[in-house]
């Protein structure tokens, strides 16, 4: 397992998200095909974002890069040995794609080999909008964060960096990773499973700030839903914000790097002020109660289920 790598998101309005995520973000259009966009950033190498019209709004899958085929059939004899339902798909230049079914009902696929293209990052020229960089992370909400960390460490060598705990020491976040940052995966209770959000780094501060000015120009600031702000967890710059179908997309900067292998995970209060936002500020209901479904295997939609620990923190507007 090397990293996030991509998400297929179904949208109601291809020309609505056009317009939010290329017009307005400046994402790259890497490829497009009736009813398809393939999107990235400008330091993505491949296509990091595909949004599909349908007629819901949904995640159809998340998906993580391998080191090598052989990882693939690793995936597969996991599949068989705890009975997850998967087969072999093609996306686009993604010709081996393997879909499953995590124990937890999330939608996931894994893949190595994909294709390259020309990197836009120093085609200064070329950058449209706040200039989101690059795919950095995904957050899905659980109702069993513990059990759901665990597997993902256990059965795919996720490390944990950071993780949120209540009066009872019971798991209420995690964030677990592969590539040596603060996450890749990131852990929320909640009913689910749900996708919380699709996150990008972007490239400094200035470039989130000038996201906000950008969707109060466009007279959307119904767009962002919390933030700007600096969390505590990740000491993350951070806003997030959400399309026109209510996916929810953090834009990202200024983490840390967790690769020591001695690293020590860093634990928070599930009340702790300082943990959401650093700076002490409240965040939305919305935050806590709203995210995408997500496809089953064989079509329709993950019921979402509540867990025991299911709630809202203390620091909501
Ligand atoms: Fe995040």
């Amino acid at each position: 397992m090397v990293r996030i790598a991509h998400a297929v998101l179904t949208v109601r309005s291809l020309e609505a998200s056009r317009e939010f995520y290329v017009d307005l973000l400046g994402m790259n259009v890497l490829h497009e095909e009736p009813g398809a966009l393939y999107l990235r950033g400008v330091e993505d190498r491949e296509w990091t974002l595909k949004l599909v019209q349908e007629d819901h709004a949904r995640v159809r899958h998340l998906a993580y890069r391998v080191a090598g085929e052989a990882d693939l059939d690793a995936l597969v004899a996991l599949a068989e040995r705890q009975g997850l339902p998967y087969r072999w798909e093609e996306e686009l230049d993604r010709p081996r794609l393997l879909r499953l079914q995590d124990p937890f009902g999330i939608p996931v696929a894994f893949y190595h080999e994909s294709q390259k293209h020309r990197w836009l990052l120093q085609d200064y020229h070329l950058h449209r909008g706040p200039g989101l960089q690059r795919v950095d992370h995904v957050n899905v909400m659980v109702p069993d964060v513990e059990r759901t960390m665990r597997w993902y460490m256990d059965e795919l060598g996720f490390r944990l960096s950071e993780y949120t705990v209540d009066e009872q020491e019971r798991y209420w976040a995690a964030w677990i990773q592969r590539r040596g940052g603060v996450h890749d995966l990131a852990l929320t209770n909640g009913a689910g499973p749900r996708l919380h959000h699709w996150a990008y780094w972007m490239p400094d501060i200035t470039a989130i700030v000038r996201t906000c000015d950008i969707l109060a120009g466009a007279r959307q600031p119904e767009r962002i839903e919390r933030g700007p702000g600096r969390h505590g967890v990740s000491n993350a710059f951070f806003l997030y914000i959400r399309d026109p179908d209510g996916h929810r997309i953090e834009l990202y900067t200024s983490d840390y790097v967790t690769v020591d292998p001695d690293f020590e995970p860093i634990r928070w209060l599930r009340d702790d002020p300082r943990r959401q936002t650093l700076w002490g500020a409240k965040t939305p209901r919305s935050w806590f109660e709203e995210a995408s479904d997500m496809e089953a295997f064989d079509g329709g939609v993950v019921p979402a289920v509540a867990g025991d620990l299911t709630g809202i923190p203390v620091h909501v507007i």
